[in-house]
């Protein structure tokens, strides 16, 4: 199986984490969800020896995570944990810090509902979550890419779409957080960070 590769990790990997170094500057153990290729992973926990990264993914990204995380071997860098938000147990413990990146227009919602309900347990407090992503405001779409994209993706799979900003902050209000950053950021997507009180 070749390694998986993503262009658009390339792309964005600078500017998330110019923001994931001033959120997590204070944090210790981060849970990702949804880690995609791996790629991110590799280039966060490199520039932020501080933390220790956990992967996770559903079970048949797996292989491809750990690819890239055996080419790039790094001591605070974990091996996936299967996670899939709605149906796998989530990790029996608590995290400091959790980031995910381009999922909650991908599960379905009631997967996206899952997924604050389990931020909310696993955050410690004063812990930050961090998602990246294309967002609605007000039903609308700023760019008409994103117009495009939504359309795909609900054609496609119509359990896929763009969410919109006010429900997915409405999940976090429940989940116990509060929202401390909405940041533009390029290719016309966002960067929320929410903190448990
Ligand atoms: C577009 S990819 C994004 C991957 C990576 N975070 C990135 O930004 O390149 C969407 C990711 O969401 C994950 N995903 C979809 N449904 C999920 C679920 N129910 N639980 C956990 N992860 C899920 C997929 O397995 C995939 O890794």
């Amino acid at each position: 199986m070749d390694k998986p590769f993503s262009q658009a990790c390339i792309n964005n990997r600078g500017p998330i984490a110019d923001i994931l170094e001033r959120v997590f500057a204070n944090k210790r153990d981060i849970l990702e969800i949804g880690s995609g290729t791996g790629q991110h992973a590799v280039w966060f926990a490199s520039k932020m020896s501080h933390l220790c990264w956990q992967t996770s993914d559903q079970l048949q990204n797996h292989a491809g995570i750990c690819q890239w995380l055996d080419e790039y071997p790094l001591p605070n860098l974990l091996a996936p944990i299967s996670l899939n938000v709605l149906t796998d147990p989530w990790p029996n413990r608590s995290y400091d810090g959790i980031y995910s990146a381009n999922t909650a227009h991908i599960m379905p919602w009631k997967a996206v509902v899952a997924m604050f309900a389990g931020v909310g347990e696993r955050l410690l407090s004063s812990g930050v979550f961090c998602l990246y992503g294309p967002m609605k405001y007000r039903g609308e779409l700023d760019a008409q890419s994103n117009v495009q994209f939504d359309r795909m993706l609900q054609q496609q799979f119509p359990h896929q779409g763009i969410r919109e900003f006010h429900d997915i902050n409405r999940l976090a209000l429940e989940a116990g957080l509060v929202l401390l950053e909405d940041v533009a950021m390029p290719a016309n997507n966002r960067f929320l960070v929410w903190q448990k009180v």
